[in-house]
């Protein structure tokens, strides 16, 4: 009976896991993301940030923008005792850099071009609500000292001075953004989908587990 009964509550719990709402420990964060990504699907991200340009068109970022997972690694890299770098700095950077990304584009894109009006200004403001609803659950420790690593892209990225351009297609800035999302928020992603492998160069949660 007590089996039957155990049986019954893992197939329910399984089947209320498969709505978005449960998919994790930390659900008000990750519904909000969960419609970013969705926004990022291959179909939407080819058809707004690729269709809608003329063939090999790009934009000027900064070096700093292009924040993929070789970065990452190479952050994670750098960490040591003294100066750890943790999941929220890149998680961070993350941030900034996807929704400045979304920026550059939009400043060189006529007011009504399509992808400004079908896609960009509400990616925009779905980013946007989930930064909000990050901050509100995770507010950052006023106290804590940034990895010097960390904080010299921080310093690069603010700066107006920056000097160093470079060009880079519209849709290569989603691409990264999408896909080092599931690796930055794996509470979000990783009982789902493969996406798991995007993660598999960091090592991240390894290290942690094993020291
Ligand atoms: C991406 O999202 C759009 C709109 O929700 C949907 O029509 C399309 O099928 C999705 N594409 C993929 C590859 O999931
Ligand atoms: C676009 O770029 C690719 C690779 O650099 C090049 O082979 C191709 O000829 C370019 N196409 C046009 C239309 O300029
Ligand atoms: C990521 O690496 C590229 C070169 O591989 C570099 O230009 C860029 O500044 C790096 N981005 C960050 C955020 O460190
Ligand atoms: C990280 O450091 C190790 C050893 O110092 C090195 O073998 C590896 O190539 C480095 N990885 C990156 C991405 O820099």
């Amino acid at each position: 009976m007590i089996q039957f009964e155990c049986r019954l509550l893992r197939g329910l719990l399984g089947f209320i896991c498969l709505l978005p709402m449960c998919t994790s420990a930390a659900p008000d964060i990750c519904v909000p993301l969960k419609t970013v990504r969705d926004s990022l699907n291959s179909t939407l991200r080819r058809r707004y940030m690729k269709m809608n340009f003329p063939i090999n068109y790009t934009i000027q970022v900064h070096y700093e923008e292009v924040f993929r997972l070789r970065n990452m690694s190479r952050l994670i890299n750098t960490s040591n005792e003294d100066e750890p770098v943790q999941p929220r700095d890149l998680q961070d950077l993350w941030l900034f850099v996807s929704q400045q990304g979304i920026q550059r584009v939009l400043r060189v894109l006529p007011e009504r071009h399509p992808t400004r009006r079908k896609y960009l200004s509400n990616l925009e403001n779905l980013f946007r609500n989930f930064e909000t609803r990050f901050l509100e659950y995770n507010p950052r420790d006023p106290e804590r000292e940034l990895p010097e690593s960390i904080q010299n892209i921080w310093d690069r990225l603010t700066d107006s001075y920056n000097q160093g351009w470079k060009s880079v297609k519209p849709k290569s800035i989603l691409d990264t953004s999408y896909r080092t999302m599931p690796c930055l928020f794996e509470e979000c992603f990783s009982k789902e989908d493969g996406n798991y492998d995007y993660c598999k160069v960091l090592n991240w949660g390894k290290e942690n587990k094993t020291t």
